[in-house]
């Protein structure tokens, strides 16, 4: 007994390189996704490990989305192998797939905030799906306002706790999210187009900010972004998809502007709405 409480004191700390080779919370092999007849992702690969930013980039259309989507077993999956968080998303029960979407916190271009609700309370419902027990006749336990105050705090905003999440601005409500979506206790964030609705400024505050996330708790981040130069600032990673195809993989360092260029060439006329 004494032996193996000594052997664990002695256990070295794991290094972010370790967790980084050990653990991809996310595994996607030969992803393939079709709609009807329509084939939207083909051949996917991707990994998504601790503490790592990852930028998914690509024109409008080219399938960003609808990877996101697959994640959490929202896209009609055709082919290959997607694990999420321990799960095999291409083979849940219905009970297993709620569980699954419990542990991925996402952050969408629109917020999707409770407008007339407060900070607060719209934090509080991220706490619906951490899968832990909730009194809704008695509201939320006391525990749970403290976790989402501390939240509130971590992402700025403690002060305005009890306005209507409406009263905010754009920057202000896409942090509430991103405290709702810790509430959850996620253990992989999904972020599609978070910042497409702000302004640079704002925007390049968010992303440090989910930045900072994914290497303090060690959550990977899955960031759709639009803007080369925010996906260039912000990521550790960047992974590009041309027509629902891996065209770009690799670390963000060893990446610029004219090695991400092929992702938007040849658009077909139409291609560069939303
Ligand atoms: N629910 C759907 N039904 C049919 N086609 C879809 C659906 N969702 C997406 N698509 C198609 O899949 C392709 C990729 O879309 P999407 O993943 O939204 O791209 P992105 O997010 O990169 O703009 C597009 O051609 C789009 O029309
Ligand atoms: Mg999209």
């Amino acid at each position: 007994m004494t032996l193996v409480a000594g052997a664990h004191e002695v256990e070295p700390r794991v290094t972010t390189a370790e967790l980084r080779q050990a653990l991809p919370l996310v595994t996607v092999r030969g992803l393939e996704v079709a709609y009807d007849a329509q084939r939207v992702l083909a051949g996917v690969d991707l990994e998504l490990f601790p503490g790592e930013m990852v930028a998914l980039l690509g024109a409008s259309g080219s399938g960003k989305s609808t990877l996101m989507r697959s994640l959490t077993g929202f896209a009609p999956i055709t082919g290959g192998a997607v694990r999420v968080a321990g799960h095999d998303v291409t083979n849940l029960r219905r009970g297993q797939l709620r569980t699954l979407r419990s542990e991925v916190g996402q952050v969408f271009q629109q917020f999707n905030l409770i407008p007339r609700l407060s900070v607060l309370t719209n934090v509080l419902t991220g706490a619906l799906h951490d899968g832990g027990p909730i009194n809704l006749v008695g509201g939320f336990s006391s525990a749970h306002r403290r976790r989402a105050l501390e939240l509130l705090d971590r992402v700025g905003i403690a002060h305005k706790a009890l306005e209507p999440a409406r009263s905010l601005s754009g920057g202000q409500q896409q942090r509430v999210a991103i405290a709702r979506a810790l509430m959850q206790r996620p253990k992989v964030i999904l972020a599609d187009e978070p910042v497409a609705s702000l302004d640079p400024k704002l925007a390049d505050s968010v992303l440090e900010l989910l930045r900072e996330i994914a290497s303090e708790d060690g959550i990977p981040v899955l960031v759709s972004l639009h803007v080369l130069p925010l996906a260039l600032a912000h990521s550790d990673r960047i992974v590009g998809l041309r027509r629902g195809e891996i065209l770009v993989s690799g670390r963000t360092s060893q990446l610029d502007a004219s090695a991400l260029a092929p992702l938007y060439e040849d658009e077909e006329p139409g291609d560069d709405e939303h």
